[in-house]
């Protein structure tokens, strides 16, 4: 549920600023450019995504196996959706989210290397590049030749701003999850990494691929709102769940740490 400032309708289609109501977020089931397509212009303050690439897992034929069934079948109700990184599709991504962010505010979005190297350089054609950062996991994944430990997460902006936190490295190491209860879901640390250090309380946190709403909690944490969107209705249905037990108890029952 948003609630938006009085305006003109006009004044709401550029850039009015959208305010989630109690309970501060706001979870839709949609694909992501419908959902960056409906948000009016500059109306948020940070974006924070992992999308789901297609690319590494078309590239190493992942998901054949019993415990994720077979990748590409439409009836498969054990692999999650996935984002078609084709360049072309990549740059209306963010050109839409070139759009809905106001300007002097950060933009995170993270990569595992192979879309990096496919797809990371365009983030140049909408953004000003400032870094990548290393997600070192710390403990080692899969991999068919060096065991995969690492995700990159480019950092940019538009327009300029500084950094509210000058103490963290350009290496997070963060412990992926195990056993998590969402397959893709990241630890809420990393998200509350970029929140301190490109967001202010009241600012609006964006992630149009919110999957279990790692994101979301990060952003609560962090004293701002939140609007999100995953396509898939059952990581909704996490999201939503997961984000209403926080703001009722401050506990997080995907990651009870927090
Ligand atoms: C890597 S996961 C995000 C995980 C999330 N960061 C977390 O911690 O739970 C990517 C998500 O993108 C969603 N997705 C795939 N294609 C999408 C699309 N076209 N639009 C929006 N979401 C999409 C998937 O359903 C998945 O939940």
């Amino acid at each position: 549920m948003i609630a938006r400032t009085a305006g003109t309708e006009s004044e709401a289609a550029s850039a009015a600023p959208i305010i989630p109501a109690p309970p501060r977020f706001d979870i839709r089931t949609q694909d992501c450019i419908d959902f960056l397509r409906g948000l009016p212009a500059e109306s948020v303050d940070l974006i924070v995504t992992d999308p789901a690439y297609s690319g590494m897992n078309r590239h190493l034929r992942l998901g054949h196996g019993r415990i994720v069934g077979h990748y590409g079948k439409p009836d498969n109700e054990r692999w999650f959706h996935e984002f078609s990184d084709d360049p072309e599709s990549y740059a209306v991504f963010l050109r839409e989210c070139h759009r809905v962010l106001r300007r002097d505010r950060h933009v995170y979005i993270m990569f595992d290397s192979f879309s990096m190297l496919s797809l990371g350089a365009l983030v140049r054609d909408f953004f000003d590049v400032k870094g990548v950062v290393v997600w070192d996991k710390v403990h080692l994944g899969m991999g068919h030749y060096f065991r995969r430990r690492h995700e990159q997460i480019v950092f940019a902006s538009k327009g300029r701003r500084k950094l509210s936190r000058r103490d963290l490295p350009d290496v997070w190491s963060v412990p992926r999850l195990h056993r998590a209860t969402y397959p893709t879901q990241k630890p809420v640390k990393l998200f509350e990494y970029m929140v301190q250090a490109s967001a202010e309380p009241g600012f609006l946190v964006c992630d149009p691929f919110c999957g279990s709403g790692s994101s979301g909690v990060a952003a609560l944490l962090g004293g701002c709102g939140f609007i999100g969107a995953d396509i898939d209705s059952r990581a909704v249905r996490i999201a939503e769940d997961r984000l209403g037990r926080f703001t009722a108890t401050g506990e997080d029952p995907l990651e009870p740490a927090h």
